[in-house]
């Protein structure tokens, strides 16, 4: 059986978007909800290597966190029913972009600049990308960046919602589309 051959309800469920919009968080409620198991490749990246991510981009540099990225998101990506939450930068490869269009099913959580900006004094400490940044260019790269994430399966604006409320919406839209695409015979 080749990759293209994995049924809809085994593919991977995968979530995008900028920095601390909570895809963690999001992704792990959902896949409790669907009895599945969670990855969050930062954190499998971490432990593999037993150094966190800040200490990566200071040790090795950027280009060599992407290369341990695509690696750990192209091992996840090879199991079936894995819900993975990837860091903001992974959808700027374009390869690890088209093996999750292709073997997952990619939701991207859109959270607005006005929402995020107060978050910032959260992650700074851990998000090496925004540190060394006035407010001025984290805004640009926040905007910039969105552009990678508009190829996706499906957008959950987030912002007027709890987590409760965002996972109930995304578990409900997958048996949703399960049952459309792939009814039981
Ligand atoms: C990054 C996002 C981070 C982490 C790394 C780089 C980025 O993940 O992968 O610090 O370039 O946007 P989160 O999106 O989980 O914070």
């Amino acid at each position: 059986m080749t990759i293209k051959d994995i049924p809809l309800r085994e593919k991977c469920i995968i979530f995008i978007g900028f920095m601390g919009v909570g895809k963690t968080t999001i992704g792990s409620e959902v896949a409790k909800k669907l009895y599945r198991d969670f990855y969050d490749v930062d954190v499998e990246i971490e432990k593999k290597y037993g150094m966190s991510v800040k200490e990566i981009f200071n040790t090795f540099g950027e280009e060599e966190f992407r290369k341990k990225e695509k690696e750990m998101i192209f091992k996840l990506c090879e199991q079936r029913l894995n819900i993975i939450s990837l860091g903001g930068g992974a959808f700027l490869q374009s390869e690890i972009k088209e093996r999750c269009l292709k073997d997952g099913i990619v939701f991207f959580l859109d959270l607005s600049w006005d929402s995020w900006k107060d978050r910032i004094s959260m992650l700074i400490d851990s998000r090496p990308i925004l540190q060394g940044r006035t407010l001025e260019e984290i805004e640009d790269l926040f905007h910039s960046r969105q552009k990678i994430y508009s190829l996706h399966h499906s957008r959950v604006e987030t912002d007027a919602l709890e987590i409760e409320e965002i996972a109930n919406y995304i578990v409900d839209s997958i048996k949703l589309a399960w049952d459309l695409y792939e009814p039981h015979k």
